[in-house]
């Protein structure tokens, strides 16, 4: 038996939507097995913006660190996306709050499900079976450096990592690639930036220390075009901030939905567990949005706590919401169900009571 205080930073458009549906189902699991989660909601995002002026208070940093995880739903909003002018924006609270945390490795799975595959625009030949692991380094980079105007109007954003910044989470993916298939694809782009050809000779020092996992090298223009030509090649992808940014969005289109990849965000202390996806404006409050994204990071999370049956329970939950049609309209051209509908459907099959739902 658990007790974990777990901090909720719903944040804005729908982010509090699927975090409650992700609440639901870590409930249905306490339930389930015994354990007792505390839920410590806190402000983050446009909403902290629009309450307190700051994106990120200290009284929410102060409660994750207070906590055993944080389980996050998505941040933005339209009037700061349009006002390139704006001082104060919803992303630098999530920024601080992953360079506070010390959160310096993003992880983020891709998964082929079966029943979605002629969902994908991509062909179902190319993507039946890719299960590939994103490492994305998320404290450094191009996010993190010195960024401003010049006196004669041009801008700047400076890219910069360390040795250490780099290795670090080098080293977690090897560790991963060591227990999956063994494949680590680093992803740079070595013929232009510096920083590249750093974490080229990082990852080529530390490899022979994992001798059982391959490696590979692609530039991520040519890794882009491969995520879709031939995603299957894809064990565990390593890459700098930006990048993985940018190809995990591209590689939600395997799975089939934005709505559907989850992430966990780790480093030496607190784990925090969010969507990749982001805070969908339009969709807000009408009931249309996928939490399953949200339910597998909590999935996440429980792992962990070190909750693997757990984990596993939900992920069979989750499986059996696909399987059964029990899907938010993005994925399907039938009667879609809610938000809240799909959430409790997964609640239920975590109490085992799926089937008194449907009947
Ligand atoms: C993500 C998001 C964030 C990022 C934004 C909201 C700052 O796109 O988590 O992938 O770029 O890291
Ligand atoms: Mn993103």
């Amino acid at each position: 038996i658990l007790r974990k205080r777990v901090v909720v930073l719903g944040g804005d458009g729908i982010g509090p939507e699927v975090c409650q549906e992700g609440v639901r189902v870590l409930k249905a699991v306490a339930e389930r097995f015994g354990h007792e989660f505390i839920f410590d909601h806190q402000l983050m995002g446009a909403c902290a913006i629009d309450a307190t002026g700051d994106p990120l208070p200290e009284k929410t940093l102060a409660a994750c660190w207070q906590a055993d995880a944080v389980l996050l739903g998505a941040i933005g909003d339209p009037k700061y996306d349009n006002n390139p002018a704006a001082k104060v924006r919803p992303e630098q609270g999530l920024l601080k709050l992953r360079k506070s945390l010390g959160l310096y490795a993003n992880i983020r799975p891709v998964t082929a499900y079966d029943r979605l595959l002629e969902h994908s625009p991509l062909k179902k030949d190319r993507i039946q079976g890719v299960d590939m692991l994103i490492f994305r380094e998320l404290t450094g980079g191009i996010y993190f450096g010195e960024k401003g105007r010049t006196g004669d109007g041009a801008a700047f954003d400076q890219c910069t990592y360390t040795r250490e910044e780099i290795a670090r989470v080098a080293h977690r993916a090897f560790h991963a690639a060591e227990n999956r298939r063994q494949k680590l694809t680093l992803v740079d782009k070595a013929n232009v930036l510096e920083t590249s050809r750093l974490w080229r000779e990082v990852v080529q020092e530390i490899a022979p220390q994992y001798p059982g996992v391959v490696v590979d090298y692609l530039f991520v223009d040519n890794a882009a075009m491969q995520l879709i030509l031939n995603p299957r090649q894809f064990d565990v992808l390593l890459t700098e901030n930006m990048f993985g940014d940018i190809l995990s969005d591209e590689a939600s289109v395997i799975a089939g939905s934005l709505g559907l990849l989850p992430s966990a965000s780790v480093g030496d202390q607190i784990a925090l567990f969010e969507p990749i996806h982001g805070s969908f404006p339009q969709a807000k409050g009408k009931g249309i949005a996928n939490p399953i994204a949200t339910i597998l990071s909590a999935a996440m999370l429980l792992e962990h706590f070190g909750l693997q049956a757990e984990a596993d329970c939900v992920k069979e939950a989750v499986d059996n919401a696909l399987e059964r049609g029990v899907l938010t309209p993005e994925l399907t051209s039938g009667v879609p169900y809610t938000t809240e509908q799909v959430g409790s459907f997964i609640a239920y099959g975590v109490l085992d009571l799926q089937d008194c739902q449907l009947h």
